[in-house]
């Protein structure tokens, strides 16, 4: 709790270099640039400068909020079915492990592009505490150390990633140990000497050129895109959410809508009734993400038609509040949707009103898993969040039409949902998470569990949640529901399965002049700073 500002990330060290620019005057900002750019060293799963991602930015001065996607772009030589072998099937390797999985990275650009149009500080300023974590080290917590064991096999079949990661013999860091980062240190300090260019056109520049299908050409034409964020209305709350290329803010906005007419809070939070009903909403919000969502820049997309209140209730009459409408099911032998513990939401807001909420990610834990040699910098795996062969479901199970097929230059569809509601024209709930395609479901609860459940932010938080996503036709859950509501959902004709945890959220409550940060305990070592003047 804090009464000058707040940050909160999914890890506490890259939250305090946030709350420190807050404490020196800088606004929200700088501060989440600042965070960002100490992620990509202390979080280097998901945290990045070789990957792409959304920012919302509610400027309290401007009285509105701007949407900055700086997602990856594919490049020019990026072609329908490069990911199809000769038989014409998804090659998963080459669409997720592969030098050809990264798409144009929009990190350094996107982050310098907020800086520069709404932060206060100088660039140098904000990349200062990232060089200073990356070549004096930092101490590597338990969920590091862990997470690069179970991904040692993947990890070190490249030596640059083995290089910067591990200790000489390929042995993993211990927790409590330090880690140095001296290319990644060496790479932030020609970003601060150079600016955003170095990535783009100079000294970095030239080393992205490995052999993988980027080339200078597409790292030169890379753009930041400002787009109008999405919005919707839920019971009197204004939700401000993000446009394609993510599909987070539009199903978030429909599945909200198709939820309005009810009371989930007299139905009780976990209770097999409203399980059932948000389970059912899920689905059909999904369906149509298949359909119509990808890349407006290339394709049209429906958005007013889905985030429409009359389309949701044309919707709603499908649905059955005490049975489950039976979908074609997806054929035999597809996994569930697979989760990674990457990607990482953070949210920041400053003593003015000025609020930043912002999701980025390099896709899997680790991106691609490849570092570009002497830059210390992991390259993205984004382009397998394209639909690389129609109906053919991706690493997230997502299934997905033309509307979200290859093309060079095209942004791949996402489901990141940065998003900011607000109370009597006034930012009152800032909230984000990872999760690949479950992100969507997972902010919409955590919303609802503060709009309608009335829980405190922390508890919003820490909720168990559900997932439906139409295909595969299963209900994940998480541990923590009634045994008696997963049986009254089974008899309701739900598949369940139960889920290892969903998300993890870094949220931000502003109330009666005081802000509430909640870090998501699913993911170890997050944290949330509270500036107190
Ligand atoms: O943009 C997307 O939707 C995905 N690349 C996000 C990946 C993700 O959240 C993985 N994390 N848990």
């Amino acid at each position: 709790i804090g009464t000058g500002g707040m940050g909160v990330s999914q890890r506490k060290i890259a939250s305090e270099v946030g709350a420190e620019i807050l404490r020196q005057g800088g606004n929200a900002v700088d501060a989440a640039v600042a965070t960002g750019l100490a992620l990509a060293v202390v979080l280097p799963r998901a945290g990045n400068l070789g990957g792409g991602g959304f920012m919302l930015f509610y400027s309290k001065e401007l009285k509105k909020t701007i949407a900055i996607d700086y997602r990856e772009m594919a490049p020019l030589q990026a072609s329908r079915d490069m990911f199809l072998d000769e038989k014409g099937n998804y090659d998963r390797r080459k669409a997720q492990f592969s030098l050809l999985s990264a798409g144009v990275p929009g990190t350094v650009a996107g982050l310098y592009y907020a800086l520069n149009k709404y932060g206060t500080l100088s660039w140098g300023e904000v990349l200062d505490p990232a060089i200073k974590l990356a070549e004096e080290g930092f101490v590597v917590p338990h969920d590091l150390s862990s997470v690069l064991n179970n991904y040692k096999k993947r990890l070190t079949a490249n030596k640059a990633t083995a290089k910067a990661y591990y200790k000489a013999n390929k042995e993993t860091y211990s927790a409590g140990e330090v880690i140095k980062l001296p290319d990644l240190a060496w790479s932030l300090k020609e970003l601060k000497k150079v600016g955003p260019d170095a990535f783009y056109k100079g000294k970095i520049a030239e080393m992205e050129l490995n052999g993988g299908l980027i080339t200078a050409k597409d790292l030169a034409n890379y753009k930041v895109k400002e787009r109008l964020p999405l919005q919707g209305t839920f019971k009197g709350y204004e939700i401000v959410s993000m446009p394609p290329s993510s599909s987070g803010g539009v199903h978030l906005i429909q599945m909200l809508n198709m939820l309005e007419p009810f009371s989930l809070k007299e139905m009780g939070f976990g209770s097999a009734k409203s399980i059932h009903l948000m389970s059912e909403v899920m689905k059909r919000a999904y369906a149509d993400r298949s359909k119509y969502l990808g890349d407006t820049d290339f394709v049209s997309v429906p958005l007013k038609g889905l985030t429409d209140k009359e389309y949701a209730k044309a919707l709603l009459k499908e649905i059955s509040l005490k049975k489950v409408t039976p979908f074609k099911s997806i054929s035999n032998g597809n996994p569930l949707p697979y989760e990674s513990p990457d990607t990482t939401h953070f949210s920041v807001m400053d003593d003015e009103g000025n609020v930043v909420s912002n999701t980025y990610t390099l896709n899997f834990s680790y991106g691609s898993g490849i570092v570009i040699p002497g830059t210390g910098i992991l390259m993205n795996n984004e382009m397998d969040d394209f639909s690389s062969k129609k109906g053919v479901p991706n690493a997230y199970g997502l299934v997905g039409y033309e509307a979200n097929e290859i093309e060079a230059e095209k942004r791949p569809l996402s489901s990141m949902t940065p998003t900011i509601v607000f109370k009597n024209k006034e930012p009152y709930l800032i909230l984000g998470s990872p999760g690949g395609s479950r992100i969507i479901t997972t902010v919409l609860q955590v919303a609802l569990n503060v709009l309608e459940h009335n829980m405190s932010v922390k508890q919003a938080v820490v909720s168990p949640r559900i997932h439906h996503q139409w295909l595969p036709d299963v209900l994940l859950m998480e541990e923590g529901f009634s045994p008696d509501t997963v049986t009254l959902l089974e008899e309701m004709g739900h598949t369940i399965r139960s889920s290892r945890t969903m998300g993890s959220v870094q949220a931000i409550i502003y109330k009666d002049k005081y802000f509430y940060g909640a870090a998501d305990p699913r993911r170890p070592s997050s944290g949330a700073v509270a500036v107190n003047p």
